[in-house]
């Protein structure tokens, strides 16, 4: 496995495998790997003949309050995990490569940014957006795999692709659970152990709703009220969200008449970790 630190070398050996008939995947993440990025990685081993991995925390998607500087870096233990996989470049540009000085162009999706995770983090999409175009230029992929935990990311990034006419198929994988439940994210380490126990809840909450839509419940407060009544079991969980929005243009909806997605984000009490969870309903991301 090679690691690629300048981003003309990454474009220069994309280009290379392009040019001697291989297709390039394509998996960005911000490090911490665990195995819901391996999961993405073994989607693009089997559909691509070589595969690329980005390793970068993007700091124009955090805000001032977030944890930019305390989101976990453990670089050698992530190479080691990527080369086990069977990945054949990490791209691990510096951010001084990736935002020079007086660097001053920024992509925004409009619109289905403004709610959900939108709603509570201004600017995350933008600075998502902005970096996922930055790195789909250098790597130069025909395929990029998403998880569906990001949901709202997912459906940003496919609007960015359909919108700015770019050439790059997105591959959405399933969300990748803990034995418990509980969507695997690099966050979780942040979590106590009492948090950990809490947390499934939130699956069982979206499991719940998706068992009374599959029995006929479609009214969108009835749904909203099952998953929020599983997560209230628990002091520690504390709700920024729990919403039923169509899979379009990402807003509420009263009932379910087409895909759609129910979206949770929880705040944990005690570390002050951001947890999100989605399941869809009624067709498919
Ligand atoms: O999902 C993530 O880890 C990040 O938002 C991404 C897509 C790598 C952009 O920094």
């Amino acid at each position: 496995m090679k690691i690629v630190r300048s981003p003309a070398e990454m474009k220069n050996l994309s280009m290379m495998m392009q040019r001697s008939g291989s297709s390039v995947g394509f998996i960005p993440t911000m490090g911490a790997l665990h195995s819901g990025h391996m999961s993405l990685l073994d989607r693009i081993n089997d559909s691509c003949d070589f595969s690329v991995m980005s390793i970068f925390v993007n700091p124009v998607q955090f805000g001032p309050k977030e944890d930019f500087q305390k989101y976990p870096r453990p670089f050698d233990a992530d190479c080691e995990l990527a080369e086990k996989a069977g990945c054949d470049v990490i791209f691990a540009p510096s951010k001084e490569d990736m935002y020079p000085e007086n660097y001053c162009t920024y992509v925004n999706v409009e619109n289905i940014t403004d709610g959900l995770c939108g709603a509570s983090r201004p600017g995350h999409f933008r600075g998502v957006t902005t970096v996922v175009l930055k790195l789909f230029n250098i790597v130069m992929p025909q395929i990029a795999c998403f998880g569906q935990k990001d949901a709202q990311q997912v459906l940003v990034i496919k609007r960015m692709v359909h919108d700015l006419n770019l050439s790059i198929t997105i591959d959405v994988a399933p969300i990748f659970r803990e034995e418990s439940g509980l969507a695997m994210s690099s966050r979780n380490v942040y979590l106590s152990d009492a948090e950990r126990a809490a947390a499934p809840l939130i699956y069982k909450g979206l499991n719940d709703g998706a068992i009374y839509y599959n029995n006929g419940v479609v009214e969108s407060n009835a749904l909203i009220n099952v998953v929020t009544t599983a997560i209230g079991q628990s002091p520690l969980l504390e709700i920024e969200y729990v919403e039923l929005v169509d899979t379009k243009k990402i807003k509420p909806v009263t009932s379910v008449t087409s895909a759609a997605l129910i979206a949770v984000a929880c705040r944990t009490k005690e570390s002050r970790t951001r947890l999100i969870d989605n399941i869809v309903i009624g067709g498919t991301l």
